[in-house]
């Protein structure tokens, strides 16, 4: 437990990034349903659209913005339109945009695939972080939720930028949730393993799905509704870290007490499923 900001996402006048699909999506419709006004932004004006279109027609408020979170410009733009449009000051900013890169190793994947993900996956949370974290603290209350993964702390291999990426948002959302302790904002970094959104074809997964990955999509079958559910309820709670399934918190706690042996183990899987293709 961190802070106590009781009822944060109920009514609350919120910015969601990457809000025209998956996580994000439902991130912003939960927000509608709990009575609040949302900023819908996605790089993808259309899909934000049909975000809050989908609200509106549920009765809710919502607009949609076109937002690179990976363009500094762009989120200080952002921030300024949710000023204008939003009838209270921003009080819970969900800095959630992000897309999937792997299939190659450290050394054969382009230094290109490397800063495309850096610039959205890492820089689009620190400029979120950035300009939203000062008015939030000026306000004296309210929220951040950075979206990370497990990926933050699971090593998987193959996955070396994205990994880079997600342990990059974890130990800011971590360094900001040490900054902000007492001064009324909250912070929640949420680190599901896989959740079954678009983030697998639209991303750059060189040479296909992995057969493995969608065996993990039944399995650890968490919807995106469902994760952001928890991470608002979570949020609500004061709670920093978010790890909605179980096989993301047997890799938390394998990787904290047994790190060595973990990444020997995490190498060998990785092998054994490749043999198996
Ligand atoms: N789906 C999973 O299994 C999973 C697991 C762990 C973490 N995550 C994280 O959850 C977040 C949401 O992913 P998702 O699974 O909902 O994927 P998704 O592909 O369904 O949605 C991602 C959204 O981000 C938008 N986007 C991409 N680049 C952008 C940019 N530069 N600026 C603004 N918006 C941009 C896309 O247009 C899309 O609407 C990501 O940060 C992802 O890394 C997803």
């Amino acid at each position: 437990m961190f802070g106590n900001n009781k009822k944060l996402t109920t009514r609350a006048f919120a910015v969601v990034t990457g809000a025209g699909s998956g996580i994000g999506r439902a991130f912003a419709v939960e927000l509608a349903r709990r009575g609040g006004e949302v900023l819908c932004s996605d790089i993808d004006l259309e899909s934000a659209q049909e975000t809050t279109d989908s609200i509106k027609a549920a009765g809710g408020r919502a607009w949609a913005l076109k937002c690179d979170v990976s363009v500094r410009s762009d989120m200080e733009a952002l921030a300024e339109q949710a000023d204008a449009l939003l009838s209270e000051p921003v009080n819970l900013v969900i800095n959630n945009a992000g897309v999937g890169v792997g299939g190659k190793n450290i050394g054969d994947i382009s230094l290109e695939d490397w800063e495309w993900t850096m610039g959205i996956n890492l820089w689009g949370v620190i400029h979120g972080c950035h300009v939203f974290a000062p008015r939030l603290k000026k306000l004296g209350r309210g929220g951040i939720i950075n979206v990370a993964s497990s990926a933050s702390f699971a090593a998987a291999p193959l996955m070396g930028p994205y990994n880079v990426t997600k342990a990059g948002v974890l130990a800011l959302s971590e360094t900001l949730a040490a900054e902000t302790a007492g001064t009324g904002v909250n912070v929640t970094v949420l680190c599901p393993t896989v959740v079954n959104t678009n983030i697998f074809t639209s991303g750059r997964i060189h040479g296909g799905i992995p057969p493995v990955l969608n065996r993990l999509i039944e399995l650890t079958g968490v919807s995106a509704d469902g994760v952001a559910k928890t991470t608002l309820n979570a949020l609500d709670r004061g709670q920093l870290h978010v790890l909605p399934q179980f096989d993301a918190r047997m890799i938390w706690r394998a990787k904290r007490f047994l790190p060595a042996t973990y990444t020997r183990g995490a190498g060998l899987l990785s092998r054994l499923a490749a043999a198996k293709l």
